[in-house]
Order: C-alpha cells, then structure tokens, then sequence
C-alpha cells in the first residue's frame, strides 16, 4: 500500500473516503506537531486494486500492518466519510493501538435496504461504464457551489485516477459494513467530529447523532463547506483539529460536549 509519512510529532493516520485518494489531505500536511501518515487505500490514488479487499476490515487490516510496520504504537485515526467506516473498523480490530480519532463528515449507521441497492446497480454500472460514473454524479456533492474551479478540476482528477476494481470492490465493503452505534458507545478515547455545514451526503444532523453516542466527543461544523470540509475549508479544519490534538496531548479529559465553530 502506498503510503507518504512527513513531519515529526503526534502520530496521526489519515484514510481518505471514496472515490478518492490521500490527496485530499494535502492541506492538512500545514497542521504543525504531526508526524502525518497518509496511505493510499488499495486500488485508489497510487495503490494498486488489491483482490484480497472484500469488507471494510480488510481495509483496516491493511492500515493496521501499516501502522505495526511504522512501529508506532499509539496513533491518532482520521477518517474521511468511508475513512471513517475504516477507523470504526480499526476501533474492533486495533483499539489498543488507538489514542484518539478524528472523524470528518462520516456516518455510524450501516447502508439501508435502498442505499445497498443503489450500490450494486452503481457496481453494474462502473463494470459497464468504469470509475468516472461514480465521479459524474457525486462531484457535486463533494465541494460547494463557491469552491474555485481548480479545486473541483483536483477533486475530479483525484475521483477519476481510482481504479475500476479498487472502485467496484469499495462499493461492495460499504454495502456490507456493519451498524456501528454501539461500538461508537464503547470507544473511550476522545474524539473530534467535524462536519461541512453543507455537506449533503452526510448532513450536520449524522455528525450531531455520532457525538451523542461517544462518551469523549467534540463536534466541531465548518462553515461554508460540503462534504470534504477539510480540503474546502482547511484553516478552520486545521484549526479544530490542532486543538483537538493540543488537548489530547495535554492529557485534557474534558473533552466533552460542543464546540461550534463558525
Ligand atoms: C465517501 O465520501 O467516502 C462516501 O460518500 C461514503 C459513502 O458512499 O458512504
């Protein structure tokens, strides 16, 4: 799996979301004190399609090895949408590696009978029509109308470079993930929700429910931005997160309850 891993400081894991790769992260390299680890998922961005990639555990197998073979032993877990799905994931398969987790515009709940349908007809189709159907239709969601034409140009480039396998097999692990609410309940390290105020695919009302459930959690929305709130508002995502990560790092338990900003 390919994987980049720059500065020095707080571990910090970071798993892009689907269609897309670590390049969505690029911003957040700026975020100082942070030793940044940002895999690639098998069969998006510089991966290649990995045939031994059937459920989001699988994922989180891989991200597990990875941190095991970087020697770290206590990391923070960031996960963008299905990132996020791979960190929940990762919270069954690895919580003792885990030290705090940033979830950013993501979901707790499993797909409903209609969501799983619309996959397998989006699998029928990407195996027709290839990757770009699935950027075709949700580029509109991922950015707000006001985001400047380059970085809807870079997050189309990023959609349409994933592999048809890595994108068919994707959409397969989502369909099958589990409900994660309990699991949300039972994570006892602190944790930082952001959400776009205008993300239309995993609206500010999924966020609200998610820090409802965990016993640590800080929900921060970031004003005018869509679903990939970190790549289309980085300096108020990056200053969230460099608090959240400051009270980690001075041991802070008052975690607790919300943080609006903007
Ligand atoms: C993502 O951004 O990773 C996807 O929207 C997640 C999903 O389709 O459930």
């Amino acid at each position: 799996m390919f994987y980049t891993d720059q500065g020095a400081g707080t571990p910090v894991v970071w798993i892009h979301g689907f269609p897309l790769s670590s390049r969505v992260f690029q911003r957040q390299l700026e975020i100082p004190g942070v030793r940044h680890v940002m895999p690639d998922l098998p069969g998006f961005g510089r991966s290649a399609h990995d045939p031994g990639i059937a459920t989001v555990d699988d994922y989180a197998r891989r991200v597990r090895t990875l941190v095991d073979e970087l020697d770290l032993q206590r990391v923070v877990f960031a996960g963008l949408s299905m990132g996020g799905y791979v960190c929940f994931a990762l919270a069954r398969i690895a919580a003792e590696r885990m030290e705090g987790l940033i979830l950013i515009d993501t979901r707790e709940t499993a797909d409903t009978p209609e969501a799983r349908k619309d996959r397998f007809a989006t699998i029928e189709k990407v195996s027709r029509q290839g990757g770009s159907v699935v950027a075709d239709s949700m580029l509109p969601k991922m950015l707000t109308r006001s985001a400047p034409p380059e970085l809807v140009d870079d997050v189309r480039t990023i959609m349409t470079s994933c592999s048809r396998e890595g994108v068919m097999a994707a959409l397969r692990a989502m369909a099958d993930r589990p409900d994660s609410a309990d699991l949300l309940r039972r994570i006892q390290v602190p944790t930082l929700i952001a959400v776009g105020d205008e993300d239309p695919i995993t609206p500010k009302a999924d966020a609200e429910r998610m820090a409802g459930l965990l016993p640590q959690s800080t929900l921060v929305t970031i004003p005018r931005a869509a679903h990939l709130s970190n790549l289309e508002r980085p300096r108020e995502f990056n200053e969230a997160a460099r608090n959240f990560l400051n009270r980690l790092r001075a041991g802070d338990q008052r975690l607790h309850g919300s943080d609006q900003s903007g």
